[in-house]
């Protein structure tokens, strides 16, 4: 399989002019690795980074763009330091994008900023919810009718420990091995699905079938074995960026990384025809939204 992560040297969030190489690297739903983009934390940042940091209950800090922060314990002053870390990698994931990606630029908005403090390696999930079982991201309660979901990592561990992840194969051996065996869509469904508020708004046949991508590749122990893919260990210090909806991933272990998605309109990739919606349109035959 030819290599599904593509390193790419630079030191500085600002200074990638933009590379055609790079642009279809990533519309083509691989992994741009950047080894040595650290997202710098001060010291009285890195003493923040326990998991005492989290409030009871919640698996992950965020803080929405207009301040708003959720799931940190501690007083005043840690709310003001944690919120003010997070702000600083919304605004520096924001430059990266913008100079990697430049024709996004006025076209994405911005989801809000993920703290992941706990250790993935030891969380106890379902089947469905086990980010450590291979797939691609897709949500049943948020349709997004092949809206794409770009984001942005950095390994923040104080320790040194990597991030590990597992990548898959391309996208459109994902959905040739297992469009065929999706439950077909069901309209009437969908829209008791949105009447219940199920949904937030009504899934399309496209975001039915990104679901039966995401649970035929969880669900099934063998492929996730033998389906073609590296383990890749992000070094803490390291920062990389995907669209999750496109590249088959695993996170299987590693604590304290941050975050940043962001959603793009379909039609505004580079280029079209290489977009999921476009892949699972050409072997349905026909359209899904
Ligand atoms: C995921 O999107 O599946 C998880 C990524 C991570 O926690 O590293
Ligand atoms: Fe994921």
């Amino acid at each position: 399989m030819e290599s599904q992560i593509l390193t790419v040297d630079g030191n500085q969030w600002d200074a990638f002019a933009s590379d055609a190489g790079w642009i279809s690297a990533a519309e083509d739903g691989k992994v741009l690795y950047f080894p040595q983009l650290p997202f710098e934390l001060s010291p009285a940042e890195q003493a923040l980074l326990r998991p005492e940091l989290l409030r009871q209950g919640v698996r992950n800090i965020s803080r929405d763009s207009k301040g708003q922060l959720k799931g940190v314990a501690g007083d005043e002053t840690a709310q003001a330091q944690v919120g003010a870390m997070m702000a600083r990698f919304a605004s520096q994931a924001t430059t990266l994008v913008d100079s990697l990606l430049p024709e996004y630029s006025q076209y994405l908005r911005a989801a809000p900023t993920s703290l992941r403090p706990t250790q993935v390696s030891t969380r106890r999930q379902s089947w469905r919810a086990d980010d450590r079982r291979l797939h691609v991201d897709a949500f049943p309660s948020r349709p997004n009718r092949g809206e794409r979901i770009l984001r942005v990592f950095s390994n923040i561990n104080p320790h040194g420990e990597p991030r590990v992840w597992r990548v898959g194969e391309p996208f459109v051996d994902v959905a040739r091995r297992f469009l065929p065996l999706a439950h077909r869509y069901s309209p009437a469904q969908a829209r008791l699905l949105n009447a219940l508020h199920v949904t937030k708004s009504l899934r399309s046949e496209y975001d039915h079938l990104m679901l039966q991508l995401h649970d035929g590749m969880k669900s099934d122990m063998r492929y996730q074995r033998e389906s073609a893919q590296v383990t890749m260990p992000f070094p803490s210090g390291s920062t990389w960026v995907c669209f999750s909806d496109q590249t088959a991933h695993a996170a299987m272990s590693g604590c304290n990384m941050i975050e940043q998605t962001f959603h793009l309109p379909v039609q505004r990739q580079y280029n079209l025809q290489a977009s999921p919606l476009a892949i699972l349109t050409r072997l349905a035959g026909h359209t899904l939204i």
